[in-house]
């Protein structure tokens, strides 16, 4: 049985190149592409994902869509999934998970994985969803998305593993961190439980 935090991963690089079954596309309300990470995987799907994704009717932020990834399919790429995160507009001294914006970037992270979860999907890539032109926090986005996708993975048979893409080395420290401390944490833990 693989521990849950065994089933997630960081990669640094294009989500668009990764080698694995679905991609999570960081899309804007009206899922016929824009600019970041969206512009790069409606170059990459090519102009079938566009067609497709007028027949979808836009997703409101915080819930996702999915669809199939067209020229993506040649390197394994079954799906992708789009979801709408949140502008941020916050306050960053409020705590975590007590903000609106949190609550919809949590619900992208949870309605994403739900939507793979019924397709079977046993390999899934995540890009930083809402920190680029949406400035949200990336440490607080990261926290947000790692324990969303920890909890779902330990309650759910699919995904059997999950990969956060991100695009520069210094995201993937913020993501590492995380999960440095979690691993710390567990082992804290199982010293002070008695054998
Ligand atoms: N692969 C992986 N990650 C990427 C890629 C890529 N090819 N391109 C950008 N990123 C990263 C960014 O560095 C950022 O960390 O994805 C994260 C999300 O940034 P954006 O793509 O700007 O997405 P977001 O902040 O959610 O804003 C969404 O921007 O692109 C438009 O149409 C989109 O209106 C929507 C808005």
């Amino acid at each position: 049985m693989t521990e849950p935090l065994d089933k997630i991963h960081i990669t640094v690089g294009n989500i668009t190149q990764l080698s694995v079954d679905a991609i999570v596309n960081a899309a804007n309300e009206s899922l016929l592409g824009g600019g970041g990470v969206d512009n790069a995987i409606h170059i990459a799907a090519g102009p079938k994902l566009l067609e497709f994704n007028k027949t979808l009717g836009g997703c409101p932020t915080g819930l996702a869509k999915i669809s199939p990834a067209f020229e993506l399919e040649r390197q394994g790429i079954s799906h992708i999934i789009h979801t709408v995160g949140p502008v941020w507009h916050g306050d960053e001294t409020a705590s975590l998970a007590n903000t609106h914006e949190d609550v919809l970037l949590a619900s992208c992270y949870h309605q994403t994985l739900t939507i793979a979860q019924q397709h079977k999907i046993k390999t899934l890539a995540f890009p930083a969803i809402s920190t680029g032109m949406y400035h949200f926090p990336k440490d607080r986005a990261a926290k947000i998305a790692f324990g969303h996708v920890l909890d779902f993975l330990t309650h759910h048979d699919y995904p059997h593993e999950v990969t956060f893409c991100c695009f520069n080395q210094e995201d993937a420290a913020v993501y590492q961190e995380i999960i440095d401390t979690r691993m710390q944490w567990m082992y804290n833990r199982k010293r002070i439980c008695p054998a």
